[in-house]
Formats: structure tokens, C-alpha cells, sequence
């Protein structure tokens, strides 16, 4: 048995496929996503927990600090009734006697029917991927990609705001490291999203990535100031300046709070629109913004864990019938 090549389409079959980047998603796979996510959300609101997912096992290998999506990730298969192995702290792992990821990934594809893995290189995912039989999950490689991440981002937005045709969405923050806007740009790009760029100029969206919408001509438009934006975006997703990407502390400190959003700013944006970060929040939205209604951010873990309820039997080989039946 071999796997599809890295980075092929989803092309409405997610059954044993990798998930390494949104460009393998169509708008279709999206909507199809989304549909078994709503049917996720609606039935944990109902009863909790659904056993679909009886007998199989999802692997978390995490290289990188996180709390959202490993425990998002972990709730996701304990609700749908599999079981899990969490290696969070790579460090008590064989990794830390000098083990390769392709060796240490090959092992748990051995116990597990699905890998999620987060790792500070760029393409640790798709090398992850090669070495197991396994579906692999990009939990976010670097400053590459986290395309679950995106699709939880974009599942936000459509439940806040009810639509995601012809959004202007503006991205502001540390978009050179942030692995979050390198894969919802291209994601909402699908969806004919317009993208404003806001961020200092030296953490600005690389140019590569500006070039491959350009292609596919995006509106894409660069900013160092929100002004231009803030009365007129649908969306303001706001990302955190990406410390440990960087390698002068002093260079960190100079451009760490570059933007606040506080609720001055806020009243000066569109009455409705949606204020959305993927967190961990450092400094970037002050508290007393949390409870203004647009500020999305703490209903989109929730949203998060619909997606990944929504993913994972897909991926495990369970079809969208399979899953309504349950999930009706
Ligand atoms: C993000 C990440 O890890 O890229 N966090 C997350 O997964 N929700 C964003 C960040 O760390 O800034």
C-alpha cells in the first residue's frame, strides 16, 4: 500500500489522505469539511460525545509548544470515542536520545491510525508523512503552514459572519512567521476574499507567497498602518509577533507591540465584522476588548473543535453518509 503524494488535491476524498497544506483544498473539500463540522458541533452541544471513532488511536507528536491544538486535537478523538497517544513533551521521548523524525513518526504509525504533528521546520510534515503509512496531520511546521488552523479560522468567520463570499479580510501583525496568515491567505483566497496586509515592515507577508495570489489574481494590498483598513475590513484577524522565530532579542522587543487593538480602535471598525486571533494572545487585543461582540476568539476554539471532530473520521476512511447517520 503507498500513499497519495504529498500535497495532492483532497478532490472530496479525505479517506487516508496527509493534510499538509490548504492548497490540497478545494472549495468544495471545504464545504464538505464544514458541513460534517456543524453536524460535529451541533451533536456535542447535544449529547457530548459520539463513538465513530471506537477502536482507533490518534498519535500527537508535538515538537513545539502548544495548548489549543494538541488539546483541541486530543478532545476531538476522546469525543468521537478513540483513544490517544500524546506525546507532548518531545523531550521524554526518544527524541531526546537522538532518534529522527522519520524514525520516531514511522514508530507511532505503527500503534496509531492517524498523526498529528507540529514541528519548528519547514516541511517536517510532508517529510513526516513519507516515512508512515499513516494519514499525517500538519499541526504547523514552522513558519510554513497550519492548515487546520485555517480551516478552524475560516469556520469562525462563516459562523460569525453567516458568509465567506467576496470577504475583505485584513491580516495584521507578524505576517512573515505567522504559519496562521500563510495558510488562511491562501485558503480565503478560495473564497474570493480580498486580503489587506498590515504589519511593520520587516515582518511583512513574504513576497513568494504574495506572488502565488497574484497568480490567481487575488486583491492583495500591503499596509503599515491600520487605518486604511479598519473602517471597512470584515474581518481583522490578529496574530501575535512570532518571538521564538526571532534571532535578536532586541529586534523582538522593538517591534513587539506594534499594534494593540483596544476598544478605541474597535470603535471605529464595522458594526458587523468579526475580530478573530488564533491565539496565544501576548499583547496584541487588550482584555477589555473581550467582550465586545465581535471578538471571536474564544468561541473559535470552540469552532476548532468541531473541525477537527470533522476531520478526523474523514481522514480515518469514515464517509459523510457514515458520519451524518451519526450525527443527525
Ligand atoms: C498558532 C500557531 O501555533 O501557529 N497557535 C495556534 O495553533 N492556535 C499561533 C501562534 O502561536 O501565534
Amino acid at each position: 500500500m503507498s500513499k497519495l503524494g504529498p500535497e495532492e488535491a483532497i478532490n472530496g476524498d479525505f479517506a487516508g489522505r496527509d493534510i499538509l497544506s490548504v492548497n490540497q483544498f478545494s472549495r468544495p473539500d471545504v464545504e464538505m469539511l464544514f458541513g460534517v463540522a456543524s453536524n460535529m458541533g451541533r451533536m456535542v452541544e447535544e449529547r457530548g460525545r459520539i463513538d465513530i471513532l471506537k477502536g482507533t488511536i490518534l498519535a500527537t507528536l508535538f515538537y513545539e509548544a502548544s495548548t489549543r491544538t494538541s488539546s483541541s486535537f486530543i478532545a476531538a478523538m476522546q469525543r468521537l470515542g478513540g483513544g490517544i497517544i500524546p506525546i507532548t513533551g518531545v523531550q521524554y521521548s526518544s527524541v531526546s536520545k537522538g532518534e529522527t523524525l522519520e524514525d520516531t513518526v514511522a514508530t507511532l504509525g505503527c500503534y496509531a491510525d492517524v498523526i498529528a504533528i507540529r514541528h519548528p521546520e519547514v516541511g517536517a510534515a510532508s517529510k513526516a508523512a513519507a516515512a508512515t503509512e499513516v494519514p499525517v496531520i500538519n499541526a504547523g511546521d514552522g513558519v510554513g503552514e497550519h492548515p487546520t488552523q485555517a480551516l478552524l479560522d475560516l469556520f469562525t468567520i462563516q459562523a460569525e459572519l453567516g458568509t465567506l463570499d467576496n470577504l475583505s479580510i485584513a491580516m495584521l501583525g507578524d505576517l512573515k512567521n505567522g504559519r496562521t496568515v500563510h495558510s488562511l491567505a491562501r485558503l480565503s483566497a478560495k473564497f474570493g476574499a480580498s486580503l489587506s496586509y498590515v504589519a511593520p515592515a520587516d515582518l511583512s507577508m513574504p513576497r513568494e507567497l504574495m506572488d502565488e495570489l497574484d497568480q490567481l489574481g487575488i486583491d492583495q494590498n500591503s499596509y503599515e498602518s491600520l487605518d486604511p483598513v479598519i473602517e471597512s475590513c470584515d474581518v481583522l484577524y490578529v496574530t501575535r509577533i512570532q518571538k521564538e522565530r526571532f534571532e535578536d532579542a532586541e529586534e523582538y522587543e522593538r517591534l513587539k507591540d506594534s499594534f494593540i487593538i483596544t476598544p478605541e480602535v474597535m470603535r471605529r471598525a464595522k458594526p458587523k465584522m468579526v475580530l478573530h486571533h488564533p491565539l496565544p494572545r501576548v499583547n496584541e487585543i487588550a482584555v477589555s476588548v473581550d467582550s465586545d461582540p465581535r471578538a471571536a476568539y474564544f468561541r473559535g476554539m470552540r469552532y476548532g473543535l468541531n473541525v477537527r471532530m470533522g476531520m478526523l473520521p474523514l481522514v480515518i476512511g469514515r464517509s459523510v453518509d457514515d458520519i451524518g447517520i451519526y450525527a443527525a
